[in-house]
């Protein structure tokens, strides 16, 4: 598509200059600058990433539902998301067409709610694990102790998809390093996105192939638990099992090696960083919001008493979830989703050309002031069930829509909410002094800054 094509339609036009200029400090927060396009020139326009590629960003929630469901078999995923295959292999997440109906009909039935129910035990123990260390700190110190939250949960996000995957046959330090390496491949992936001008460059200091390097030995332990498991033959209760398990309808074959390798990697890569920022984000906004706190524990002295959650307490705990559901509405961890039309195509009066790169801008529709009332306020409340039905279509949608809609949703629906119902009864959390938090927006919506908070053990 080229860039007149699009700016001959009759949306407007970012000046390719202040585009130009723009894409300077893009690289570093796209955030302030989309919104100010958006402010300026209206919820639909056409801007040039990096200065050069022509882009149709939305907040329209109409135009986003067109082409994650009306129209998604015309609306693939562009090159930026099938780019990272390179590093990542081909699953769910960056498979696309015949294949990805097949594996998505194949995989859908191990995330059924169910099944998630099944995990609840993996993830308790997880969560136990991860909140030992601020235990022993909280005894030592004997009063409150300050908490990095964002480290503490992107270990607890990461520990639960990975050991839900794989069991106990990860340990600690393999942990840690396959997290390093994940982190570090997704920055370099989307840095050579955002600053495309830099590939050259890149290239020659021989960045390309070191994180192809640091793609394959993340594969390579992926590789290793899944063999380590069809040669001790023990049956596990996890993710890896499921994929291992399942047969195609048609021949009832299993899944080769290294579709399984794709498929749990594609897994643990979708499953982390998006839960650990909105639980890290979550902390940050009930540390600032005590009254939010005091209705949850009300909730809770209610259904809980003193004990545990359990999965069967969660539909009686409906505020835990409205809680993780604002918070996500606020920091949406998938911020944008991009994708390309296939064919010719129009909405409400916007021509779409072949090959026009759409970028559905979720955090610009979550915040958008024609949806939400006082849309910067964390308010829970306005994800009570009654209030929930009058939200129009595709206005909330941190978990995207139509057939691609994400498959661990109900999963990271349910981790959020044990992990914030277990802190709460042991924890009581306390606002710091600080900044505002600034947004680092990679592929997910991370807090730029650590986010300290002050926890104290509950008497
Ligand atoms: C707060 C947590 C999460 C958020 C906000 C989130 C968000 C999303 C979004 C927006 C998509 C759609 C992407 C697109 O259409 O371009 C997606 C897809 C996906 N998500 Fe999640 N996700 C979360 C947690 C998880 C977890 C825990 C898992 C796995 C256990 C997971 C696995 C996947 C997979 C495999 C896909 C691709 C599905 C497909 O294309 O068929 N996600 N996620």
């Amino acid at each position: 598509m080229s860039a007149t094509t699009l700016a001959t339609q009759k949306i407007p036009v970012v000046p390719r200059m202040r585009s130009l200029l723009g894409s300077m400090l893009l690289a570093a927060n796209p955030i302030p600058i989309l919104n100010s396009y958006l402010d300026t020139y209206g919820d639909t326009l056409i801007m040039y990433i990096g200065g050069v590629r022509p882009t149709l960003l939305t907040r329209d929630p109409g135009l986003v539902q067109h082409i994650l469901q009306k129209n998604h078999r015309n609306y693939p995923k562009s090159e930026f998301s099938h780019g990272i295959a390179r590093y990542l292999g081909h699953g769910l997440l960056t498979s696309e067409g015949s294949y990805w109906l097949q594996q998505r009909r194949l995989i859908q039935p191990g995330f059924h709610r169910q099944r998630v129910a099944g995990l609840v035990g993996v993830m308790q123990a997880e969560i136990n694990e991860c909140l030992k260390p601020l235990e022993r700190q909280l005894e030592q110190a004997g009063g409150a102790v300050e908490v990095a939250v964002h480290r503490l949960m992107t270990n607890t996000a990461f520990r639960i998809i990975a050991r839900s995957t794989f069991s106990t046959n990860v340990d600690n330090a393999e942990l840690e390093r396959m997290s390093a390496l994940l982190t570090a491949i997704q920055a370099f992936y989307v840095r050579t996105i955002r600053q495309p001008y830099l590939r050259p460059w890149l290239s020659l200091r021989n960045q390309f192939r070191a994180h192809d390097k640091l793609a394959s030995e993340l594969r390579g332990m992926v590789r290793g638990y899944v063999r380590q498991r069809q040669q001790i033959g023990d049956a596990h209760d996890d993710l890896l099992q499921m994929l291992l398990d399942v047969r195609y309808e048609d021949t009832g074959e299993p899944m080769t090696e290294d579709q399984v390798v794709d498929e749990a990697l594609i897994l643990l890569v979708a499953g982390h960083e998006t839960s650990a920022n909105a639980l890290s984000w979550m902390w940050y906004l009930l540390a600032q919001h005590p009254q939010v706190v005091a209705t949850m524990r009300a909730s809770m002295a209610q259904v809980l008493g003193s004990r545990a959650a359990t999965f069967a307490d969660l539909p009686n705990l409906g505020y835990s979830l409205q809680i993780v559901q604002e918070t996500m509405r606020l920091y949406p961890p998938a911020w944008i989703l991009d994708r390309v039309a296939q064919e010719d195509d129009s909405y409400n009066g916007i021509s779409l050309p072949k090959g026009t790169l759409i970028s559905a801008y979720l955090l610009g529709v979550h915040h958008a002031p024609s949806l939400w009332e006082d849309a910067e306020v964390f308010r829970p409340e306005r994800f009570a069930p009654e209030l929930v039905k009058n939200q129009p279509p595709y206005a909330y949608v941190p978990f995207g829509g139509g057939p691609r809609l994400c498959i661990g949703n109900q999963f990271a629906l349910t981790e959020m909410q044990l992990v914030l119902l277990e802190m709460l009864r042991r924890f009581e959390v306390g606002w710091i002094e600080q900044p505002p938090v600034q947004l680092q927006p990679l592929i997910t919506l991370r807090p730029r800054q650590e986010i300290q908070l002050r926890f104290r053990a509950r008497s």
